[in-house]
């Protein structure tokens, strides 16, 4: 790919995704955008950017930014957030509280939603109290992963065996013969799953939520794109709430008005 292909296709990205990428990832821009020229049987990436600004192929940007966005994630990552959690949901609960809202901005495959979710089943179900999880990513693909709830048995390691054993159903071998299982349907319905870009404020939510968690997408992104979130997110949580970030995304840097409650750990 050329440079001037790459500065181009930087810039569509940028715009539709707030992401950055800069000068040293223009060999994994050629890889990822390798995999839609065989899609679409299009020869080189000059022709795919021609392809994409064409009229009537809007459609392609999703596939892009499906195709450049980072997913790695895991069942119980960065544990400690989880706990915090639990204890706030147990204070709540105490406090008269009676149904909670959260909302895990960038969902991934889902194992962040469905930790979410086993959190507030375990923490809530035997105390009454009732929880609605909002999942949202920008990824298409993803958020099809997520609505399936389905696992490799080998990715499922942080998981608890006694939530293993509740929260989950063997499901058929995955194309390549690997075991796997899927969440069960009481957990999934905890959940509801939308695309959301969050680097396009205002988002159409309401609030007020009880906790957000935005971890490790805010990398991606600049300083100006993460103030504008932050705003969202500040709007959104309820006072007292929490947002957790990812370990390596503290705020100290970027301007918002959340309160520092512990590293990565924010209130309003
Ligand atoms: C590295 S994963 C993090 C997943 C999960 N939050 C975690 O911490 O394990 C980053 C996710 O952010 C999503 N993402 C990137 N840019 C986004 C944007 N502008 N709006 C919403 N999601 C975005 C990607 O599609 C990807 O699923």
């Amino acid at each position: 790919m050329n440079t001037t292909t790459f500065n181009a296709l930087c810039k569509i990205v940028y715009n539709k995704s707030g992401i950055v990428l800069s000068e040293n990832k223009l060999a994994l821009l050629s890889a990822r955008i390798n995999r839609r020229l065989r899609v679409l049987n299009i020869a080189d990436p000059e022709s795919y950017l021609t392809f994409l600004n064409a009229k009537g192929n809007d459609n392609e940007f999703v596939s892009l930014i499906d195709a450049i966005s980072t997913n790695v994630t895991s069942f119980y990552r960065e544990n400690e957030h989880f706990g915090f959690l639990a204890d706030a949901l147990k204070q709540w609960v105490g406090a008269g509280q009676s149904s909670f809202t959260g909302w895990c901005a960038a969902a991934s495959t889902g194992e962040e939603p469905y930790t979410l979710a086993m959190t507030c089943a375990e923490t809530l179900s035997t105390r009454g109290a009732t929880t609605r999880i909002l999942a949202t990513d920008i990824s298409t693909d993803v958020l099809d992963k997520c609505r399936e709830g389905i696992y490799r048995n080998d990715k499922m390691d942080g998981i608890p065996t006694a939530y293993r054993s509740k929260y989950f159903r063997n499901a058929p071998h995955s194309k390549l013969g690997d075991p796997q299982s899927q969440v069960t349907e009481p957990l999934r319905k905890l959940l509801s799953f939308h695309r959301l870009n969050l680097s396009s404020p205002p988002f159409p939510m309401k609030g007020p939520m009880d906790f957000i968690f935005i971890r490790n997408v805010m990398i991606y992104f600049d300083n100006e794109t993460r103030v504008r979130l932050l705003k969202e997110a500040y709007r959104l949580l309820k006072p007292g709430g929490y947002l957790m970030v990812g370990h390596c995304e503290g705020l100290t840097n970027i301007a918002s008005d959340f309160q520092f409650v512990r590293p990565s750990i924010y209130t309003k």
